[in-house]
């Protein structure tokens, strides 16, 4: 395992559409190995390949510090509510801003053995699932932040 560079706001590869995983390979499980060990480090609740400059639908998300989740081809099938709150992104260092999300989520992905299934979320594990797809579309939460970006001086993902 390897802690990977975690790319930043302004490197073209975040704004990628990323593509499909059609098989587990070596590779790829390094990569996923190498993204959880890149997201503890960093202390941040989730982080999406093309974060570490791979252009694959893979995220993996821990809200909890101790129950990660890796999905692989992800899809949000269902959203309901709406919250509004405070989002970061280890990609965007030091800022914080508010963002309104839906309050629940299902999605649907593949596991790290590439086994169908479905996580649902509500509040920061909702947050997180909607934040961390969006990445794979290329698509950042500075774009979706209501009012100015805030800068905070603790790490809080
Ligand atoms: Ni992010």
């Amino acid at each position: 395992m390897a802690i990977r560079n975690i790319r930043e706001y302004g490197d073209e590869v975040l704004t990628k559409t990323c593509k499909e995983v059609k098989e587990m390979t070596p590779r790829v499980k390094e990569l996923i190995e190498d993204m959880l060990e890149t997201m503890y480090e960093a202390n941040g609740v989730g982080l999406a390949a093309p974060q570490v400059g791979i252009l694959k639908r893979i995220v993996v998300i821990d809200v909890t510090g101790e129950d990660p989740y890796v999905l692989i081809n992800p899809r949000i099938v269902e959203s309901s509510g709406e919250q509004t709150g405070s989002e970061a992104c280890l990609s965007v260092p030091g800022k914080s801003g508010t963002v309104t999300r839906p309050n629940y989520v299902k999605a649907v992905a593949l596991d790290a053995n590439m086994k169908p299934y479905e996580l649902e979320g509500t509040e920061l594990l909702a947050r997180a699932i909607c934040h961390e797809l969006d990445h794979l579309d290329g698509r950042l939460y500075v774009d979706k932040v209501e009012g100015e970006l805030q800068i905070v001086t603790d790490n809080e993902a």
